[in-house]
């Protein structure tokens, strides 16, 4: 049983309508009982940020963005927001170096002036850093995962609002997730690169109500970025009920 502060993240990714909002009274009265030192998170897509914010108003639930555009003045940058206009409608986070958007071909670089721009705005950060499946069979998870966060964190000197999440790109959305022991070498691995004031370091990847009972064993781990799973409530309030039983 763990007695530590948690954090809960639910990343909604392309998911959900003002409809969908209603959802969430389940998980607005189980906060209100829920005596257990947790964080809980809500990253939906930008159209539902004011509305969610609203919602979450009287609550201790707060709201994040899932990514943004690099730049923190206006531009002229069709179909993008930036951090500060995320900021304005409600944000208090916002998800970055997402592998979804990796793949989509964001780079170090551009994650790192991001992280920077969103910083100025008065942005907590969600770093997301993790392997890919070759990656891990060519053992090469712990050089991947240092050269993100060197090139990432790249001048960032203060990196108190930064939170890591280690996602393997092989977890996301696939039900596997790794080997308990592998899992405590990479967490290991993070928090020793940053050395003497380590981030809070969540894992995410096909967290589920039926894994988190081997997950929440990790010693290390300081919550969780919950993909599928945190679009059911109730799957949502099981997985933070099951972490603490
Ligand atoms: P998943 O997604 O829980 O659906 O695997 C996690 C994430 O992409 O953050």
């Amino acid at each position: 049983m763990t007695n530590k502060y948690m954090y809960f993240i639910a990343n909604w990714k392309m998911f959900g309508d003002l409809r969908t909002l209603n959802s969430l009274d389940k998980v607005i009265k189980f906060s209100k009982i829920n005596k257990r030192k947790s964080k809980l998170i809500y990253c939906p897509p930008n159209t539902l940020i004011r509305p969610m914010s609203k919602r979450l108003q009287k609550t201790k639930i707060e709201v994040g963005a899932q990514n943004c555009h690099v730049s923190d003045s206006y531009g002229a940058f069709t179909g993008s927001v930036n951090s500060k206009m995320l900021k304005n409608v409600g944000a208090k986070y916002i998800i970055l170096g997402h592998s979804e958007n990796r793949q989509e071909g964001e780079s170090d670089k551009l994650i790192n002036l991001k992280i920077r721009s969103a910083i100025k705005s008065g942005l907590k950060i969600i770093f997301c850093i993790g392997e890919t499946l070759k990656e891990k069979r060519n053992k090469r998870t712990n050089q991947v995962l240092s050269n993100q966060i060197n090139k990432g964190l790249k001048s960032i000197r203060n990196k108190s609002d930064i939170i890591v999440a280690y996602e393997p790109f092989w977890s996301i959305g696939t039900g596997i997730i790794p080997k308990s022991k592998d899992l405590i070498k990479s967490v290991n691995f993070i928090k020793n690169k940053f050395g003497s004031k380590p981030p809070k370091i969540l894992y995410g990847g096909s967290v589920n109500n039926q894994n988190i009972s081997q997950l929440k064993n990790i010693s290390g781990i300081d919550g969780f970025l919950i993909g599928g799973a945190s679009q059911d409530p109730k799957k949502f309030i099981d997985i933070i009920k099951k972490t603490y039983n």
